[in-house]
């Protein structure tokens, strides 16, 4: 277990200038001093509009993805060095959707971690199951193999990253894993961390997504290897983000 829970919002494609400008300005006035960290994760092309907006608050500026490459001809994508320049502290990579849509492999994935870490930004490495796969009793090997992956390209450098378990059916679906069933999977990837990093292994963070809401929050925040969430739909709505984030430690 980490010292500080990470609650971190990934807006997905969703937003405005306006919309933005709102959101934001609620989320400064409720925040307060949260126990937490915080950072939202925005679309690319609100990153300088939202790095303006958070500068001076204890909201913190993610991103969606990241290429694997530093510069070059590949058409669409942003570099590292390109986010760092937007003040950029962690990229999500590797969620489902972009798994599903995108067809990011595994290795891609791996490949994404160690290029956040090339340039000093943490990566949140989604991981999670679907439907049919934790219905055929493979949940376990699913989040272990693409954990994996991420570990065998990283080696110890895994200490610096954050896990996101998201199973795929809780994603938008007002499904919840139970806390039960989060924690289940939380302590397999722990123990995955451990064998890798070993004394590093209790402060990798590993956060739980997958509508996590202002209600059920404060219980899966409070299970033993549950140190924050990735916050989707929910975190468009200041009051309720504003109530996960209270709910962290
Ligand atoms: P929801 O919170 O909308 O289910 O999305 C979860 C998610 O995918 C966060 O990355």
């Amino acid at each position: 277990m980490s010292s500080k829970q990470l609650i971190a919002g990934n807006w997905k494609m969703n937003g405005s200038l306006a919309a933005n400008a709102s959101l934001l300005e609620a989320l400064k006035q409720g925040v307060g001093t949260p126990a937490c960290d915080v950072a939202v994760c925005v679309p690319a092309p609100y990153l300088a509009q939202v790095q303006t907006l958070v500068a001076g608050s204890p909201l913190t500026l993610g991103a969606q993805d990241i290429s694997v490459h530093a510069h070059g001809a590949y058409t669409g994508e942003q570099s590292g060095a390109m986010l760092k320049e937007f003040g950029v502290r962690y990229a999500i990579v590797g969620h489902s959707e972009r798994r599903q849509y995108h067809g990011e492999s595994d290795d891609i994935v791996a490949a994404k971690t160690a290029a956040a870490l090339a340039s000093a930004i943490t990566p949140i490495v989604c991981v999670g199951e679907t439907l049919a796969q934790r219905e055929a009793g493979q949940t376990e090997e699913v989040v272990k193999r693409q954990l994996a992956a991420v570990i065998h390209v990283n080696g110890h450098c895994i200490s610096e990253i954050v896990v996101a378990y998201e199973p795929v059916w809780a994603i938008g679906t007002g499904k919840t894993a139970t806390p039960a069933q989060a924690q289940a999977v939380h302590a397999v990837l722990r123990a995955q961390l451990h064998h890798a990093a070993s004394e590093h292994a209790a402060g990798i963070r590993i956060l739980y997504g997958g509508s996590m809401n202002a209600a059920n929050a404060a219980e899966l925040l409070s299970q033993p290897d549950i140190d924050g969430g990735l916050i989707g739909g929910a975190s468009l709505k200041a009051p309720d983000f504003l109530q996960i984030i209270a709910a962290a430690r």
